[in-house]
């Protein structure tokens, strides 16, 4: 082999392992968008804003529907959302229990029905105080974005405005005698990405939210337990039966302390539980959207940065019809029955197919530089 070949050789092998390296990133890093409302787009994608704020199709939304029916529809989450033609636009119901049901207010930039009146400085307050623009104290299941760092919430406000504005008139909530939300010192920027407890820890606090349903609730005065945060524990009932929050802190028995990561993973990208059962209530959907460097801070700081607590959670009774009914759409609901050793099987597939094609397109590449050098070869040892 002369000198040249082989340089020429090693430069195809250096761009068929690139192509491996490639092949296995996926998912965008954080904070390199294209600007300032594609960062917004992303905050209110993890957030879920649309789990809450985005109607159901009308089919769903038939008048005679009891409260009953209303709850089987959350079941349905993302497939029954009007996302096409009314993102954002409000009118979803929450069922809050023995307060009765509510719907959501419309949050596109429609002038008369959403919020396109307000003004940047209104919005931001809203989301800052749980004082909204006409002073009242908002129903604490909207979550407080209190700590959210300044470059996010303006992000976040600047994508807002983008959306398509739709006009739905939404019926007002009543006022709530709720306290109001806790102030909250927030960053001027978020945590950087490779800084994966802080940044975990802001994601989990600030933005998803997690311990809005994770931690459990004081059963007289619904204040929630900070002594138990995140350590699970709120029932959630309806016709699918009742459904617990787990215990997310690293306690070996009680909580995710015997996870793996693959397998938190999975619930939040993929909505299968570890038991592979699919997830009922959790708007997994949207946190699928997380980039992989956020996914591995959140679970970086589940599994590392937060004390374990000892919060026995009884397993969920759920009607597996309902289960079986609800199509959420991806691979691993075709199989709800299949065991996490299954699906773990499925994970290691999907890495392993990665790494092949990466094989493959290497091979390929020198396999072809190779016939491209042996047909250039009369001419190019006339040369030397
Ligand atoms: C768990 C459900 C839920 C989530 C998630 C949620 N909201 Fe809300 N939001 C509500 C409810 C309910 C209200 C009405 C509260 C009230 O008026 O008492 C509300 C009110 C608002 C308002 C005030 C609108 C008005 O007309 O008064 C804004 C603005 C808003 N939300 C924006 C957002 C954004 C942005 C996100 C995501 C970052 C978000 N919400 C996430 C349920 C939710
Ligand atoms: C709207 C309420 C809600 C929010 C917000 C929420 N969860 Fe859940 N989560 C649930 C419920 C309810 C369950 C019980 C299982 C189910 O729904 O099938 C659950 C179950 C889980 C499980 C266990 C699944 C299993 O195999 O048993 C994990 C892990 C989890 N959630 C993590 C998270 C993380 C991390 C976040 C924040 C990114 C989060 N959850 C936000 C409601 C929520």
């Amino acid at each position: 082999m002369t000198k040249k070949t082989l340089i020429i050789v090693v430069a195809l092998i250096t761009i068929g392992t690139v192509f491996i390296g490639m092949s296995e990133v996926e998912a965008r890093p954080p904070h390199q968008f294209d600007d300032q409302v594609a960062q917004g787009e992303y905050i209110a994608n993890i957030a879920g804003c649309a789990s809450c704020h985005t109607p159901y199709e009308d089919q769903y939304m038939q008048p005679e529907l009891s409260p009953e029916d209303l709850r089987t529809v959350s079941l349905f989450e993302a497939v029954a959302q009007d996302r096409e033609n009314r993102w954002l636009a409000g009118g979803r119901p929450l069922d809050l229990g023995p307060q009765g049901v509510i719907f959501t207010p419309n949050i596109t930039p429609d002038e008369e029905t959403g919020i396109g009146e307000w003004t940047d400085e209104e919005i931001k307050s809203t989301l800052k105080t749980g004082i909204n623009r006409d002073g009242k104290r908002m129903h604490p299941i909207m979550p407080s974005y209190a700590g959210m760092a300044d470059s996010d919430l303006e992000a976040l406000v600047a994508y807002l405005r983008t959306v398509d504005p739709v006009s739905n008139s939404v019926e007002e909530i009543p006022e709530t005698q709720m306290p109001p939300w806790p102030e909250v010192e927030a960053p001027a920027e978020p945590p950087a990405a490779d800084d994966l407890s802080a940044r975990g820890q802001y994601l989990i606090h600030e933005i998803l939210k997690c311990g809005e349903c994770h931690t459990p609730l004081d059963p007289t005065t619904f204040a929630p337990r900070i002594d138990l945060f995140l350590a699970g524990g709120q029932p959630f009932e309806g016709p699918w039966g009742i459904v617990y929050t787990r215990n997310l802190t690293p306690h070996d028995e009680t909580g995710l302390g015997e996870w793996t990561e693959a397998e938190i993973k999975r619930v939040l990208t993929q909505g299968v539980r570890r038991d592979g059962r699919r997830i009922v209530l959790m708007p997994w959907e949207y946190y699928a959207s997380l980039t992989a460097d956020d996914l591995d801070a959140v679970v970086h700081f589940l599994m590392n940065d937060l004390e374990p607590v000892d919060n026995s959670v009884p397993e969920l009774d759920v009607n597996d019809v309902l289960i079986e009914f609800v199509d959420i759409g991806t691979d691993a609901d075709t199989d709800a029955a299949a065991t996490a050793d299954d699906e773990d099987d499925e994970d290691d597939e999907e890495g392993l197919s990665n790494l092949a094609m990466g094989v493959i397109a290497a091979v390929l590449i020198v396999v072809i530089g190779g016939v491209v050098l042996l047909v250039r070869r009369p001419s190019s040892s006339k040369e030397s």
